[in-house]
């Protein structure tokens, strides 16, 4: 509006106007086109400073959530709102994927419509009892997940990679062989996606020797406390040779207190070191619901 003001009453005085007022008339146009243009520019900056949580990462899921009818909507919910957001959930039908081909009715109604989203990576549970296990039991549970989808003619009942539940912390040449062996092996079956996805979860920082052997490595699941006292932030950078990219870590019982910007300084705080993250205010059976601030903490992940 002001722009077209300014026009007119250049053109008003026509070629009579003096050298001066053309000056003056093209200060005019110039300070009315700064004036368009900064407010827009500080309020970008503003806003882009306001909102700068860091790197984005992904949600971790651990869904030891028997799927009854209902039970997985407030997933469901947040994975359809939020479709920039990625998901990794780890479902765990019996300690693994159970001991029939197929899970039972209420996981094979409720795997598929989780599968479906773009923005969801499922992957199948298996525990290795610190490389001790059989590992011919192993691959036997794995070789279960990669046949479901051919097993239930439903390509959407599927993983797509494997959570390798208590991993050794401590370096053993044995145990890098096992789990080198069970890498190889999941990611060479047909029946895990294009390219298996594999997480391992010692629970703390293991010896660093083991973290090429997975895609992601659990390096913290405790509690919000333990996260503030080991100074949050500085955590990870102790392990030698990894990145943010290989690193997950798991945040349970935080206080109910601990909500509104003090949640997304701890979200900022944990992004900063991991690339998958899961945050909890329950603090006993974490993994078998949702905690209060459940919706809140996804949509930080977000931001
Ligand atoms: C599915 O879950 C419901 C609720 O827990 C249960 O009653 C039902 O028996 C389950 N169905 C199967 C096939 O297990
Ligand atoms: C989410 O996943 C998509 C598809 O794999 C990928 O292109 C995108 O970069 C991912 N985003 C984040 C924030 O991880
Ligand atoms: C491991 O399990 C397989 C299959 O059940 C069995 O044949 C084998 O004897 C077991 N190995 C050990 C060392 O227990
Ligand atoms: C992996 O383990 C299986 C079962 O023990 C064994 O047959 C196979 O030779 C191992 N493969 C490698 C590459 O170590
Ligand atoms: C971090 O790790 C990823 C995956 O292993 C690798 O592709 C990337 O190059 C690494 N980045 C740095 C800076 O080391």
């Amino acid at each position: 509006m002001s722009t077209s003001s300014t026009e007119k009453h250049v053109s008003s005085r026509g070629c009579l106007k003096s050298r001066r007022s053309r000056i003056i008339a093209g200060l005019v146009v110039f300070v009315v086109i700064l004036a368009a243009v900064i407010p827009p520019v500080v309020v970008t900056t503003l806003r882009k400073k306001h909102n700068s949580m860091g790197p984005k990462s992904k949600v971790f899921v651990p869904l030891y959530v028997y799927p009854a009818p209902g039970a997985w909507s407030p997933l469901e919910d947040v994975v359809s709102s939020h479709p920039d957001v990625n998901f990794t959930v780890v479902i765990n039908p019996g300690n693994g994927p159970g001991p029939d081909s197929l899970p039972d009715a209420n996981y094979t109604r409720e795997i598929p419509k989780l599968a479906s989203h773009a923005n969801v990576r499922l992957l199948g549970y298996v525990h290795t009892t610190y490389a001790q296990r059989n590992i011919s039991l192993l691959r036997k549970d794995i070789e279960t997940y990669a046949a479901w989808p051919k097993v239930s003619s439903n390509p959407d009942l599927a993983v797509r990679g494997i959570f390798f539940d208590e991993t050794p912390q401590q370096y053993s040449d044995n145990a890098v062989a096992y789990l080198q062996n069970l890498t190889d092996f999941t990611r060479g079956l047909n029946g895990l996606g294009s390219d298996p996805f594999i997480v391992h979860n010692p629970g703390a920082i293991p010896d660093s020797r083991y973290l090429p052997s997975a895609d992601s490595t659990v390096v913290f699941e405790e509690t919000y406390n333990t996260f503030q006292t080991r100074n949050g932030a500085n955590l990870f950078t102790a392990i030698p040779n990894s990145n943010r990219s290989q690193l997950c870590a798991v945040i349970h019982s935080v206080p109910n207190s601990v909500e509104g910007s003090k949640l997304r300084s701890l979200v900022k705080e944990a992004r900063k070191v991991a690339d998958e993250l899961f945050i909890t205010h329950l603090s006993t059976d974490y993994y078998a619901s949702f905690g209060s601030q459940w919706s809140e903490f996804v949509d930080l992940m977000d931001k």
